[in-house]
Order: structure tokens, then C-alpha cells, then sequence
């Protein structure tokens, strides 16, 4: 199997790391528009392989797609990420282009492959690889809700003082402070999260999530990369080894949730065909509220991108 990862900053090298060391492909391919910068983090991650013991390959490019020719899976991480006092959606002026730009050349050398779209604003920006690409929707993908649900969880995890292997949960929505966390859809050990912690206490780690992102900006100056390339190489993960795993990701909605055209984290099932279902839940009134807030909102920010690209 062959990734290649675009963008060598800090996700996409924390991506390319975590395919290599966890041996998820055989070769990984990290491309940047900056001359030496893939070159030499795939270099670093390939001398870590006698250390760690793995044989995945990493090769890094500058702006050179030949190399990616015939990827099975491409993750998108190029572009800017935010700054304090940002929100995702003021990148994408700047991101709209580099992701059309990179999705051209995707599309030329890998026309069978599999887009998983990290860039931010994430649901814009898979609306613009899919439109760019022209791929069936069940190619081109956005990853958000792995790493909302992982942040929900592991707030979770620390109140209840529990492992963060016994929580699941599912998050709906697009990949911003309208997101929709779902309570009723969340387990401890199988036990309903409701009956293990206070309304207060739950409401309270829902907001944490809602604004997950903003924190880490606020602490850092810059998003977060750790969790967000670890949750790419999940989704990639599930696609080459085809494990069919039931994660909330991005995808163009068509009727599902009576929502058309509008791309929204929803649970699917992916696999070796990129998504190959979307679950939908049967929502309650108060679900359906947030989900559809949720779509009014993203929706703004996609007739923001059709205005671009006019
Ligand atoms: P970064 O600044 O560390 O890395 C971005 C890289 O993209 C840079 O190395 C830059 O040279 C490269 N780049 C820019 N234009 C390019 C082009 N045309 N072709 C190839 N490479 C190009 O940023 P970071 O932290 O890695 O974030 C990347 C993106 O991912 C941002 O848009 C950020 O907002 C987004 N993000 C999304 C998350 C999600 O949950 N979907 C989570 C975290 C970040
Ligand atoms: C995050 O949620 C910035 O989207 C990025 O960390």
C-alpha cells in the first residue's frame, strides 16, 4: 500500500510518522510546497525505523507529484492553520486555492485513490476537493469527527476516572463550534453516559469540546497536531486494511438526515471503498435542531467558497 501525505507541517509529519511507525502502508510519500522541508522530516521519520522497528518506507518531495502516482489513500493537511483570535473559517481564502491546486495534481497522478481532507475550514475544503476531484462522495472525505469524539472522550475518560478505551461516542455536525456532540449516543462500558454523570458536569465537557480546537490554540499559538494526525492515520487505517470501522467522518450529504448538498460529519462505515454506508440515527427534535443549525452555518461558509471560485 502507498499514502502520500500533502503537507509536511505539523499534522502531516505527525501523520506520516504514525503510518511508518505503526506500519499501516508499506511506503508513505510527504509532499510540501517548501523546497527540503518533506525531504528531510521523512528522512528523520526513516532513520526512527531502526529504533522503532518498523520498515514502512517514507520518501519525501518537494511539490513533485510523479512521486505519488498511484497512491491508494491521499490526505490533504496543506494549508494554513489558525492563529489566536481565528476562527477556521477565516482560512479559507488562502486554503480554497491550495487545496484546488494540490487536488488537481492528486487527481492526475492517483484518478483511483482516496481522499481524506484535513485542511481547514475541513468541511469546505472537502467540499472543494470533491467538486475538484469530481470522484464519487464516498472518495473524498473529511477528517474531523474522530478527532472531536477523541477530545469529547477524553474528557470524559479523566471525570469519570476511567480508561479511554471503554468510552464511545459519536459527534455530528460540521467541524466547529456548531458541531454536535450526542449524549444519548454515548457509552461507558456500555453503560449509558447519562446514568454515570451529572447533566452539569456532561454539559460542561460537551462545551470543552465544542471549543477543543480553540484551546489548544489558545495554549499554543497554532491548532494542534498530535490528536489531529494520529486521527488521520486512524481513518486511513480503516481504508487499506478494510476494517470497516464505524466512524464519524465528513461527507456530501444526499437526503441523508433530509439534508442535500451540504457537507456534515455524520457515522459511516469506512472500508477499502472509502465510505461504503452512512448510518443515519433516528434524531430527536433536539438533535435535529442542532444538526440543522449546524447545516445553515456550513452552508454559509460553502456559498462563501462558490463565490471564490466564480
Ligand atoms: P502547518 O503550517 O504546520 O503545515 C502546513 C504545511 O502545508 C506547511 O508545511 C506548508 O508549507 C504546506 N503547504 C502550503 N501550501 C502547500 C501546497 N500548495 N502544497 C503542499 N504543501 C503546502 O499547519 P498544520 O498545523 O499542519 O495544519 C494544517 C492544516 O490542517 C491547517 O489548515 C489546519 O487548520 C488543519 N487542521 C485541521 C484539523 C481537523 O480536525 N480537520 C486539525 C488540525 C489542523
Ligand atoms: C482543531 O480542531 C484546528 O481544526 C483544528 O484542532
Amino acid at each position: 500500500m502507498k499514502i502520500t501525505v500533502v503537507g509536511a507541517g505539523n499534522v502531516g509529519a505527525t501523520c506520516a510518522d504514525v503510518l511508518a511507525y505503526r506500519e499501516i502502508a508499506n511506503e508513505v510519500i510527504l509532499v510540501d510546497i517548501k523546497e527540503g522541508v518533506a525531504e528531510g522530516k521523512a528522512l528523520d521519520i526513516w532513520q526512527k525505523a531502526p529504533i522503532n522497528l518498523y520498515d514502512t518506507r517514507t520518501v519525501g518531495v518537494t511539490n513533485d507529484y510523479s512521486k505519488t502516482a498511484g497512491s491508494d489513500v491521499v490526505v490533504i493537511t496543506s494549508g494554513l492553520p489558525r492563529k489566536p483570535g481565528m476562527s477556521r473559517d477565516d482560512l479559507i481564502g488562502t486554503n480554497a486555492g491550495i487545496v484546488k491546486s494540490v487536488t488537481e495534481q492528486i487527481v492526475k497522478y492517483s484518478p483511483e485513490t482516496i481522499i481524506v481532507v484535513v485542511s481547514n475550514p475541513l468541511d469546505v475544503m472537502t467540499y472543494q476537493a470533491h467538486t475538484t476531484s469530481k470522484f464519487p462522495r464516498s472518495r473524498v472525505i473529511g477528517m474531523a469527527g474522530i478527532l472531536d469524539t477523541a477530545r469529547y472522550r477524553a474528557f470524559l475518560a479523566e471525570e469519570l476516572n476511567v480508561s479511554v478505551k471503554d468510552i464511545q461516542a459519536v459527534l455530528m455536525g460540521g467541524h466547529g463550534d456548531t458541531m454536535v456532540p450526542l449524549p444519548r449516543y454515548t457509552t461507558v462500558g456500555g453503560i449509558p453516559v447519562t446514568e454515570l454523570i451529572e447533566p452539569a458536569k456532561l454539559n460542561a465537557i460537551i462545551e470543552r469540546t465544542k471549543v477543543g480546537g480553540g484551546e489548544l490554540v489558545k495554549l499554543m499559538g497554532t491548532s494542534a497536531w498530535y490528536a489531529p494526525g494520529s486521527a488521520a492515520a486512524q481513518m486511513v487505517e480503516a481504508i487499506v486494511r478494510n476494517q470497516r470501522r464505524v466512524f464519524p467522518v465528513c461527507i456530501n450529504l444526499e437526503g441523508e438526515y433530509g439534508i442535500n448538498n451540504c457537507y456534515l460529519g455524520v457515522p459511516v462505515i469506512l472500508g477499502k471503498n472509502g465510505v461504503e454506508k452512512v448510518i443515519e440515527l433516528d434524531l430527536n427534535k433536539e438533535e435535529k435542531e442542532l444538526l440543522a443549525t449546524s447545516r445553515e452555518h456550513v452552508k454559509e461558509v460553502m456559498d462563501v467558497l462558490d463565490r471564490l471560485n466564480k
